[in-house]
């Protein structure tokens, strides 16, 4: 028998207990024994919940008590979830989390935690909700040397340049439905500013490349600066804008991880990701290009992939499941500075002074454009490149073209 402890009873620890009671009969199967829940640790009281006896306000009830073999951690955040992950893997009990906040920025110390108690910390759905990415990336893939991450790795902005796209919406009003809808936040802030996304680059580099990589050490940058008419422009060209996570393998050891919209030709299956879904191309130097799509948020598909991790430490409490990287450095991670790509730019000029500046470019045109409007697509080039030939340009928007 497998004991589970719940911490959180918001939407995903919900959700797990939902799938863990409704599709007990399977997973035992596959477990090959029994896993059952036994505590859900909440501040609040639910006196109408199917698990109403299984609440408990107290932790150390938990973390004392023998019998309870995984920990599920869905509280979020990186204070009390903090405090109770470390607590539970010192009391010899596997961890089990969806907080990207926390793995992102405290991964490496709690995974030491782990080996050093002979236990399990395990974050499948910290990244792409439901979709099955961390796993394949470290044991279907791990023939591989890794090249390359690129993620659509946050449905609330997904959904909000969706809608952008789609319906016109102006980037306020997208946000107002996202919010309406239940996908985005009443503080919007860590989506639509791209630390969510950053979170989740953090942790696929750290998982490709060995090292923690570090929010902080992230050059990140949000959907807020994109504009109906960059919206306009990149549709008359054949591309799609998209808040990308990327992670690029460089020589030396090195990483260079950040997040930033682009422009994405629509003939890469990352612009068809629309809404709330997510996906994550990953490239190998032996598989080449792989791509993981799927709901990248929500109860269900989350608690689908916190319950995965679950059976595979139940199915043996005894193996050693840990996820391994180093402890990351200062100088780790390379700016994005020396990377190469063509270059979306709108601005207040003309298309010939825009070509002075930027040499060969291509002119981009939309209805209704005022007029000192000019937008367009230079030939490749890195960012203090552009930078030196935008100099004394009014700039709307400059976003990389991938
Ligand atoms: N706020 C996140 C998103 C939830 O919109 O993708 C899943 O991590």
């Amino acid at each position: 028998m497998v004991n589970v402890a719940i911490l959180g009873f918001g939407t995903v620890g919900s959700g797990v207990a939902d799938v863990l009671t409704r599709n007990s009969a399977v997973i035992d199967q596959r477990v090959d024994g029994l896993v059952r829940l036994k505590y859900i640790l909440d501040v609040r009281d639910f006196p109408d919940s199917p698990y109403k006896d299984l609440f408990v306000k107290d932790f150390s009830v938990i973390e004392n008590d023998p019998e309870v073999d995984v920990v599920v951690e869905t509280i979020g955040g990186a204070k009390v979830a903090l405090d109770f992950t470390q607590r539970a893997l010192k009391a010899g009990k596997s961890v089990v989390s969806s907080n990207k906040e926390l793995v992102a920025t405290h991964g490496y110390d709690l995974l030491q935690l782990a080996k050093e108690h002979g236990v399990s910390y395990l974050f499948e759905a910290s990244v792409g909700g439901g979709i099955p990415i961390l796993r394949p990336l470290t044991a279907c893939l791990a023939a591989n040397e890794l090249d390359q991450i690129t993620g659509i790795l946050n449905g609330t902005t997904n959904y909000i340049l969706t809608r952008m796209i789609k319906a016109g919406l102006s980037f306020d009003q997208a946000l107002k439905e996202a919010q309406a809808n239940g996908y985005a936040e009443q503080d919007p802030t860590a989506d639509v500013d791209g630390h969510d996304a950053c979170r989740k680059i953090c942790i696929l580099a750290a998982l490709a490349f060995g090292q923690h990589v570090y929010p902080d050490q992230v050059p990140t940058q949000g959907i807020r600066g994109v504009t109906l008419a960059d919206v306009a422009y990149a549709d008359s060209c054949g591309y799609k804008i998209k808040l990308l996570g990327r992670a690029i393998r460089e020589p030396e050891g090195k990483v260079c991880a950040f997040v930033a919209p682009h422009l994405v030709s629509c003939e890469n299956p990352l612009a068809g990701v629309e809404d709330v879904f997510n996906a994550i191309a990953v490239t190998g130097n032996a598989v080449g290009d792989v791509m993981f799509y799927g709901r990248g948020a929500g109860k269900l598909p989350t608690a689908s992939a916190v319950v995965a991790d679950v059976i595979d430490i139940a199915k043996d409490t005894k193996r050693d499941h840990h996820n391994q990287w180093g402890p990351g450095a200062p100088d780790l991670v390379v700016s994005p500075d020396g990377l190469t790509s063509r270059w979306y730019v709108r601005a207040q000029t003309t298309m010939d002074q825009a070509r002075l500046a930027c040499g060969e470019i291509q002119p981009l045109a939309r209805a209704g454009a005022p007029a000192g409007e000019a937008a367009f697509l230079t030939a490749p080039m890195t960012e203090p490149q552009l930078m030196d030939r935008l100099a004394g340009m009014e700039v709307g928007s400059r976003f990389r073209v991938l």
